[in-house]
């Protein structure tokens, strides 16, 4: 048993910052995932707060994003950027390892795995 109904429960608005900082500072820094930091701007702090500010809500907390930008549909802010299976798993790596990164619980992950797949493969338009 977790003792969590959602990963906001688990996480809180401070664990899920430190995730989304976890995840731009893996996309910073990993070649791997170079193909997708390239897409992003110079600077990544403002992405890091929109990411947690969308995940919060995402994750079972109060509707952050929404309140702030009104829409909470993640394929249009995505459609001027080609993003095909290659970035989505590239995506998803920057996520698995910033959930290593703070240490969050297997069943945290084993919670997300499945919904966050469903939403990065959602953002993809392309093969
Ligand atoms: C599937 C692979 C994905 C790629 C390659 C990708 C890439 C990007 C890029 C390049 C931007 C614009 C960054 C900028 O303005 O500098 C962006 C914005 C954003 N992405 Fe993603 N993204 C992906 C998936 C996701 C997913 C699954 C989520 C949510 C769970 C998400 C949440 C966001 C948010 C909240 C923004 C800011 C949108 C705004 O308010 O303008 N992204 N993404």
């Amino acid at each position: 048993m977790s003792g969590y109904a959602t990963p906001y429960e688990a996480l809180g608005e401070d664990g899920i910052r430190a995730l989304t900082s976890a995840f731009y500072d893996y996309m910073d820094s990993a070649p791997e995932v170079a193909g997708i930091r390239a897409m992003h701007g110079k600077d990544l702090a403002p992405m890091k707060e929109r990411l947690a500010e969308y995940l919060i809500g995402w994750m079972g907390g109060p509707q952050v994003y929404a309140e702030k930008y009104g829409s909470v549909c993640m394929t249009s802010p995505h459609k001027g950027y080609a993003i095909g299976t290659s970035e989505r798993d590239q995506w998803l790596l920057c996520m698995d390892k910033a959930l290593e990164q703070i240490g969050a619980e297997e069943a945290l992950k084993q919670m997300l795995k499945e919904p966050m797949f469903a939403i990065a493969d959602m953002v993809r338009n392309r093969d």
